[in-house]
Order: C-alpha cells, then structure tokens, then sequence
C-alpha cells in the first residue's frame, strides 16, 4: 500500500509540481594540507551551491584509489598533490581529457604538465623540495647545522630525520626522483641507502616529517621547503633549507577521473581552482606554494623559486607508468625492507 502511495505521489509531482532542480555535487579527493582543502571545499560550496564532499590523502594512496575505482569511479576531482603520479593516472587513462578556459591565464610550467599528459591534468602550484631542522633541538643535541643534502647521511644525523615512504607520498617520490637526476641512479640509491640509516621513521604523508619536528618528535624533515616554511609561520622553531647541491621541484596538479559521475562540477571546480583571486587565497590557510594563475598573489613568506638552484626535472620521464613504477619497486627492494 505504503509503495503504491509513493508511486503515485511521485507521478503527481512529476506532472504536475514544479520540477525540483537536482542538487549538484562533487566528490573532492583533495591532496593538499587538510587546512587548504577544507577552504577550496568551503569556498567552492559557498560560491556555487554545490556539495562538496571532500576526504584528504597523499598523493600515491589517491592514485592508487583512483586506479582501485576505475571500473566504478567514486571519485569526480583529483585536486593537489605533487603533478608525478597525475601524469602516470592520465598515462594509464585513468584521467579525462579537459582543456580548461583559464589555460591562458597561467603560468608555462603549469600549462607544460598539460601538454605532457594529452590535456588531462594542469599545474595548480609549485614548490622546491628542501628540508627544515628544529633550531632548539639541533643546538640541544649539538648538532651541525645542515646545509647539504651531502650533510644527511652524515652519522651524526643519526636518528634524525624523518622522510615519508615514497609509495604512499609524492613529496617522497619528488625526493626520490630528485637523486636519481641529480646524482645519477646509482650514485642516488646509494645515497637513499645511506639516508635510510639516518632516518626514525617513514611517515604516510609528505609533510608530516616537518610537523614532527615543528613538535620536537625529529631534528631534520626532508619535505618540500613551503611546508617547513609553514611550521615557521605557525610558530614553531623551525629552519628552512635550500640544499646547496640543487634540488628538484613539484608542480601540484589536478585531474579529472574518468567516469566522473559529476562531470560538469568538477569542469566547475577544476575551472574555479585556477583562477587568481581563488590561488591568492591559498596563504590565508598557511600555503604557500606558487600559484599557476600569473595574476595570483604568491606570499612574501613563499620561498622564491628564482632563487634556488633547481634541476631541471623531467617531469614526462619520473611521472610515467613505467618509470615511477621501476622505481618504486627498486626502492622497496633496496631500501624500504632493509633494517636499518
Ligand atoms: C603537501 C604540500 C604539497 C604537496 C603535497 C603532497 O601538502 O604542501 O605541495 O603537493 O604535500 O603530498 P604527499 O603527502 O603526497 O607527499
């Protein structure tokens, strides 16, 4: 009886009553800092009324993920995390292709990363990968102070410093790529090897290691230079290092995963992330990457990219399948599964 009266009334209301707008949605996978995805998701929502139900994880588990859901996408937008992994998604045809309006608007290197993947992921920011060392607890222990990356395998950093696990985050690839360009690859494994000894733990995602030692958990987190930046900003004692040898860099990116059940939000939203008044905001939620929008304000506590002696990445070779895969199961092998 019950479902009989429902039917109807539906029927009724779908002839007669004025026909309810669907609610629009969005399923954010967000790989920033927790506090900058939960501005992009509020501000998003309250600019245009859509839904947006956001969860925050690394970059390597959101690929994972998105290539686990293929079949069944949950998932509408890939937003943030470091541009490796987005590469190999689109690579893998895990991502739709999408040339967005604001393409214009940003910066070479943001528009670069879309040439490389057939248009299906785009810059959002970048960052150089450095570390940061708690000043208290380095003059505490008597420590040197690090400079180099040739400084962190030395043994008196033992126990020291903190790194994520590569596999789970992208600052952690970005570190891995970086020695093998810089070095060479087996000049760079030996260097992770000798790393490994100095290192207290692998943590789940990329900027963790800097928050720990913002808390005085570590000395020295190996993580992208804006994150330790950001525990200085917060108050904590921590230095930033640009590594004298050079270093790599990130361009943080966004993709839209193929089978979006809510294509047309997340053209919205990968459109609105782009613009430059939405980038400028980044730094009031303690960010402080350099925005893609050439017209989006970069903070003053940013560290400057021109300054530093950065590689030149090659980000079509490190974020393709083959490569970050060869890799990853290298430094599992070689590294991750040894004692220490
Ligand atoms: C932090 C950084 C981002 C970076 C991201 C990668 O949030 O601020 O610039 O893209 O880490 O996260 P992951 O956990 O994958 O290293």
């Amino acid at each position: 009886m019950k479902a009989k009266y429902l039917t109807t009334a539906v029927l009724a209301a779908a002839l007669c009553g004025p026909v309810a707008a669907q609610a629009e949605n969005l399923t954010l996978y967000c790989t920033v800092d927790e506090t900058w995805c939960q501005q992009v998701a509020r501000g998003f929502e309250e600019e245009t009324g859509i839904t947006v139900d956001m969860t925050r994880k690394s970059s390597g588990e959101f690929y994972a993920q998105v290539r686990a859901e293929a079949s069944n996408p949950k998932g509408d937008i890939w937003w943030g995390g470091t541009g490796d992994p987005h590469l190999q998604a689109a690579a893998e045809g895990l991502t739709e292709e999408y040339v967005s309006p604001m393409r214009p608007e940003l910066h070479d290197w943001a528009i670069r990363q879309a040439e490389a993947s057939g248009n299906r992921t785009i810059g959002v920011y970048s960052g150089a990968l450095g570390f940061g060392y708690n000043k208290e607890l380095l003059e505490k222990n008597g420590l040197p102070v690090p400079a180099c990356w040739a400084d962190l395998i030395k043994p008196e950093y033992e126990g020291q410093i903190q790194i994520a696990n590569p596999n789970s985050s992208g600052t952690a690839y970005t570190m891995l790529a970086t020695m093998v360009q810089l070095m060479g690859e087996e000049k760079g494994f030996e260097y992770l090897k000798a790393l490994h000894k100095n290192v207290n733990q692998y943590t789940k995602s990329g900027s963790a290691p800097i928050k720990a030692a913002g808390l005085g958990e570590t000395t020295i987190g190996i993580v992208f230079m804006h994150d330790a930046v950001a525990q200085t900003v917060a108050g904590f004692p921590i230095v930033t290092v640009a590594p004298c040898e050079g270093t790599g860099y990130e361009i943080g990116s966004q993709s839209i995963i193929k089978g979006a059940r809510n294509l047309e939000s997340a053209k919205k939203f990968y459109d609105w992330s782009l613009r430059a008044d939405v980038q400028s905001r980044a730094q009031e939620a303690n960010s402080f990457q350099v925005p893609s929008n050439k017209a989006a304000k970069t903070s003053d506590k940013a560290p400057d990219l021109s300054t530093i002696k950065l590689i030149d990445y090659d980000f079509k070779k490190y974020g393709s399948s083959e490569e970050r895969k060869r890799l990853l199961t290298k430094w599992d092998a070689e590294i991750g599964s040894q004692p220490q």
